[in-house]
């Protein structure tokens, strides 16, 4: 078994670039301009959450290999020449004041990218019956206003991928809306552009994965419109954010797949059941601070993601 080296987890950075966000799981900064506009540095950490509460207890190791599939994507995707993506590099770049170990730490957990305006709709895309996707059906026999066949189970195959959008909200939980909801927020050309594009990358990669085994269920891609020089939105659409991760999708081994229940998973799902046991015993209600996570449940969630990257592009050595 993999021992777990704790000293090289990273919760939280704080490097001397200027502005600094933190997401749920990353960290950005601004880097100096190249020649074609402002870029970012996109730090993967070892945070985890769930029900939207940062857990206390870093995975460590979980920002490379998330990284890492990242990038594996990316690079897979660019051979399929659907759309360009946001990735410039991996490699750490100079940042004055940072120490050794500090920019040590960074290895392998960024990507150096153009910083793009990120168009406000979660472009999602769903080849089976999982998750708020299955809530709909169960209640009127949708997936956000798209009418599916009757009869459909838990964890089935749909007859055709769908796309199915939710609203990226600042604060608290996205929100599906419909095709409809998202022209009105973003354009009917534009919501259309998305749609297309979204469903041709999550064809191709569902079709990668299930030579290696596994069922891409469903997958969540951003968009956005790449900065130019003077740091105003230009009018090129890159692929953004992180790509085909088991954060943003769902991901289920191929071989235990059985419709009419629900499927386990390579994300969260095995921490998300350990939070149920402490909600059920009156231990934690789903409100900030999580609890510390025990080591089991550590190397439990660490070695299912492990398990999906080496899967998915045989990175053994992660
Ligand atoms: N190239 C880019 N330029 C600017 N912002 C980006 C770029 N790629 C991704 N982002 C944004 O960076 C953030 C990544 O952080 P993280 O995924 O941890 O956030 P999050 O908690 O999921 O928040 P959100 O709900 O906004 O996705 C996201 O807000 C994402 O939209
Ligand atoms: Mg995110």
């Amino acid at each position: 078994m993999m021992t777990l080296d704790v000293s090289n987890a990273v919760h939280t950075t704080s490097l001397p670039l200027p502005g600094a966000r933190h997401g749920k799981v990353r960290d950005m900064y601004s880097l100096p301009p190249d020649q074609d506009g402002p870029r970012v540095l996109m730090v993967a950490s070892d945070r985890i959450s769930a029900f939207d509460v940062i857990m206390p207890t870093p995975i460590p190791g979980k920002g490379q290999l998330l990284t890492s599939i990242s990038a594996g994507w990316f690079h897979w995707l660019r051979g399929r020449g659907i759309i360009n993506d946001h990735l410039l590099s991996l490699d750490v770049p100079s940042i004055p004041g940072a120490d050794a170990p500090t920019l040590a730490s960074l290895e392998g957990r960024i990507m150096v990218c153009r910083a793009v305006r990120i168009i406000p709709v979660e472009c999602v895309a769903r080849g089976y019956l999982a998750g708020s996707g299955w809530a709909e059906y169960k209640q009127s026999q949708t997936v956000c206003g798209i009418k599916l066949p009757a009869g459909l189970r838990q964890g089935d195959r749909l007859p055709e991928p769908i796309f199915t959008p939710a609203t990226k909200a600042d604060a608290g939980h996205d929100e599906n809306i419909s095709f409809e909801g998202a022209c009105s927020a973003i354009g009917g050309a534009l919501a259309t552009r998305l749609r297309d594009v979204t469903l041709r990358l999550y064809a191709a990669a569902r079709e990668h994965a299930a030579a290696r085994g596994v069922i891409l269920a469903d997958t969540k891609f951003e968009f956005g419109f790449a900065l130019g020089a003077d740091g105003t939105p230009t009018d090129r659409l890159l692929l953004a954010d992180e790509v085909l991760t088991p954060d943003s999708s769902r991901y289920w081994p191929a071989d235990t797949w059985s419709p009419g229940r629900d499927q386990p998973s390579y994300d969260k799902q095995f921490m998300r059941e350990h939070l149920l046991r402490l909600e059920q015993a009156g231990l934690w209600d789903r409100t900030p601070p999580g609890p510390e996570l025990p080591a089991d449940v550590v190397e439990g969630t660490l070695s299912r993601y492990r398990e999906a990257a080496q899967r998915l592009f045989a990175a053994a050595s992660l």
